[in-house]
C-alpha cells in the first residue's frame, strides 16, 4: 500500500489540498484531526474540560468512532451521530488541540489510523503523521504557511460563511494553537526528517497542489 503523509499547522491548507489530492490519485483520504475534533466534541458536550486528562480519559471507552465516505467525502460518525459539521466550530478545534496533548487519547486514535492505512492507499494528514503514526511512508510532506498567511486565509473562510470575525482575534488563536500543538510532550508537531517542506504563503491553492504533485511523483511517480 502506498501511504502519503502530510503534516503542518493549522490552516496551511492540508485538508483542502489533501481532499483533492486524494480524489485525483483515487486514494483514501483520511482526516486525522476530524479523529480529534470529535472527542473534543465529546468531551465538551458531557461537560468535561478538553485539557484535563483525569476528566477526559474516562469518556474514552464511551466513544466510538467511524469513518464512512458519503458521496466521496469523509463523513465522521460519533456514536452513530454524523458530527462532520459540528466539529468544524473554532471552539471544537480549541478543544481538539487540548484532548490531542492527552496521551490516552493519543493511544486510543493510533491504531484506528494505522489500520486504515495498511489497508488502503492512503493520504493522511495531521500533525505527527510522519513522525509517530506512518513513520514508514513513502511520501511524507509538511505543509506550511507563515501565521499571518494563514490567518488570512482563515478570516476570508469566516467571511465568506457569513460571519464577523476579528482578525487579530483569528491570528491569536492561531497562534496559541500553534504553540499548543508543537510544545505538547507526546507526538508534538514537528517536521520529520525525511519530509519534503511545502511552504504555501506565496502560493495558491493550485500552486500548492502542483508542489504537492510535483513531489509525490518524485517519490512514488504518480500524480
Ligand atoms: O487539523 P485540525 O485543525 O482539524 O486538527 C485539530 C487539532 O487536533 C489540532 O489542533 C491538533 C490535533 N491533531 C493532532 O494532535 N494530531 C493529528 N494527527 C491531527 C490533529
Amino acid at each position: 500500500m502506498i501511504n502519503i503523509a502530510i503534516d503542518g499547522p493549522s490552516g496551511a491548507g492540508k485538508s483542502s489540498l489533501a481532499k483533492q489530492l486524494a480524489q485525483e490519485l483515487g486514494y483514501l483520504y483520511v482526516d486525522t484531526g476530524a479523529m480529534y475534533r470529535a472527542i473534543g466534541l465529546y468531551a465538551v458536550r458531557r461537560g468535561a474540560d478538553p485539557k484535563n486528562g483525569e476528566q477526559v480519559e474516562p469518556l474514552l471507552p464511551e466513544i466510538q468512532l467511524d469513518i464512512r465516505l458519503v458521496e466521496g467525502t469523509q463523513h465522521i460518525y460519533l456514536n452513530g451521530e454524523d458530527v462532520s459539521t459540528d466539529i468544524r466550530a473554532e471552539k471544537i478545534g480549541m478543544a481538539a488541540s487540548g484532548v490531542s496533548a492527552i496521551p490516552a487519547v493519543r493511544q486510543f486514535l493510533l491504531d484506528t489510523q494505522r489500520d486504515l492505512a495498511r489497508a488502503n492507499n492512503v493520504l493522511m494528514d495531521g500533525r505527527d503523521i510522519g513522525t509517530v503514526i506512518l513513520p514508514h511512508a513513502q511520501v511524507k510532506i509538511f505543509l506550511t504557511a507563515s501565521d499571518t498567511a494563514r490567518a488570512q486565509r482563515r478570516y476570508k473562510e469566516l467571511v465568506e460563511k457569513g460571519q464577523t470575525p476579528d482578525y487579530e482575534q483569528v491570528l491569536a488563536d492561531i497562534r496559541q494553537r500553534d504553540y499548543q500543538d508543537s510544545h505538547r510532550a507526546v507526538a508534538p508537531l514537528r517536521q520529520a526528517e525525511d519530509a519534503v517542506l511545502v511552504d504555501t504563503s506565496h502560493l495558491n491553492l493550485e500552486e500548492s497542489l502542483e508542489a504537492l504533485k510535483a513531489v509525490i511523483r518524485e517519490k512514488v511517480g504518480q500524480a
